[in-house]
């Protein structure tokens, strides 16, 4: 807590797709935010640059700091400095293919670094509350629907790196009586998603083609199959879980799967264009070992604490085409598209 009696949060991943979101979430509620950010030789701020606060600002509320999940040190004196009542572990190296070109880094950041971090606030005696950024990319082989039960079966260094990270936030809560919960996401979704994720990748290549600056999208698997929701809906579901009297893990999904071949046919229906004409597969894309399908139960989160997406699959796609056509300066009504699709929630500010 400050002085003044506002709850004080750490983020890690602050500059990510959910970390951007989340602190705007957790800003809109009043909190002070604190992310870690790297240092780059340019700019990774452009997710939060709409949010920032001048440090010259007497009581501003949204901080940032150097530092790394790599850097025990400066975990340690962050925490010890912050004082933070929650923190969010979603700092990662998050791409599953880029995974198996750089496992030990992956490892490093990805699985050790949420033990230094959880080393650093049991070493501190910390009573923060701590949510581990988990995915379903654990569940690699294990049929769908996932739930909380279902056998973990990794598939790339990216999701053996999560397990460990998954198994070693529950061993701090039963070893230490940390309140550490582990947030198992299935794959969620924005325009601020990175552009070489596939859903992203598709919308800005349509808008793109739109402008005549690309005439094809070259991509991999297009049978993979995944339950994809909205980033939004999704980092109101991790703090849900930190304001629970305890700490315990939960599935968020939208219950619904489709392959990559249906977003790819949706999205391209959107601007009247048939999306077999511009796809090429490029086997650099597909991965040595895939998952194949993801479908959440998140009946627990709903029955707990009444967690629910807004956004499923169809409003998804759409908001994601209008908000890439915009970014490309294209007009979306030109396509009969809304300029703003209604349940685009941003918390405190348009898009940047
Ligand atoms: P993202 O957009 O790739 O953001 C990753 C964040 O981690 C960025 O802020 C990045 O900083 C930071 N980071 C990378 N390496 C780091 C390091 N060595 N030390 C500190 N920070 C580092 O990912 P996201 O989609 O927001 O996902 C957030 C978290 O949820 C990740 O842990 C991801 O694995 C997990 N997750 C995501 C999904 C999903 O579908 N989005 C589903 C399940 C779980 P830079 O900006 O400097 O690169
Ligand atoms: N990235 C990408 N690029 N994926 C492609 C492509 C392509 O050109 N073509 C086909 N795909 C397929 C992938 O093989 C995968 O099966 C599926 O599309 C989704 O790929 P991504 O969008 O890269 O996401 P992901 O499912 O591998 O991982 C995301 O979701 C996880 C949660 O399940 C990431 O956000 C992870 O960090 C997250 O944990």
């Amino acid at each position: 807590m400050t002085e003044t009696g506002k709850k004080v949060a750490l983020i890690t991943g602050i500059t990510g797709q959910s970390g951007s979101y989340l602190a705007e979430l957790l800003l809109s509620k009043g909190y002070q935010v604190n992310g870690i950010i790297r240092r780059s030789s340019s700019f990774n701020t452009a997710r939060i640059e709409h949010i920032y606060q001048d440090p010259h600002e007497k009581d501003y509320r949204f901080r940032l700091w150097y530092g790394d999940l790599s850097d025990s040190g400066v975990l340690l004196k962050l925490l010890s400095q912050i004082q933070p009542d929650e923190v969010y572990n979603l700092g990662a190296q998050s791409h599953v293919k880029v995974s198996f070109e750089i496992p030990e880094y992956t490892a490093d950041i990805d699985a050790i670094g949420t033990l230094r971090l959880l080393e650093a606030i049991r070493y501190l005696k910390s009573s923060c509350k701590f949510y581990q950024a988990s995915s379903s990319e654990m569940f690699g082989s294990s049929p769908p629907p996932q739930n909380e039960k279902t056998q973990f079966a990794p598939r790339s260094p990216y999701a053996a790196s999560k397990v460990f990270a998954h198994h070693t936030t529950v061993n701090y809560r039963e070893a230490y009586g940390i309140f550490a919960c582990s947030g198992i996401l299935m794959n969620h979704e924005s325009p601020r998603r990175g552009e070489t994720f596939v859903t992203r990748k598709i919308t800005h290549a349509i808008a793109k083609i739109l402008n005549k600056k690309q005439e094809k999208i070259y991509l991999g698997n297009l049978d993979a199959k995944r339950d994809w929701g909205y980033a939004p809906d999704f980092v109101e579901g991790m703090w849900m879980m930190l304001q629970q009297p305890q700490a315990d893990d939960y599935i968020l999904a939208t219950g619904e799967m489709h392959s990559v071949r249906e977003f790819l046919e949706e999205a391209f229906k959107l601007v009247d264009l048939d999306w077999k004409n511009y796809v090429e597969t490029d086997p650099r894309y597909f991965r040595p070992t895939d998952v194949d399908e993801l479908r959440g139960d998140s009946s627990k989160a709903k029955a707990k604490f009444g967690w629910q997406p807004k956004v499923k699959f169809k409003d998804l796609v759409r908001l994601m085409v209008i908000e890439d056509l915009k970014l490309a300066g294209l007009d979306p009504s030109k396509y009969g598209l809304e300029a703003r699709h209604p349940l685009t929630a941003t918390f405190l500010k348009d898009l940047p």
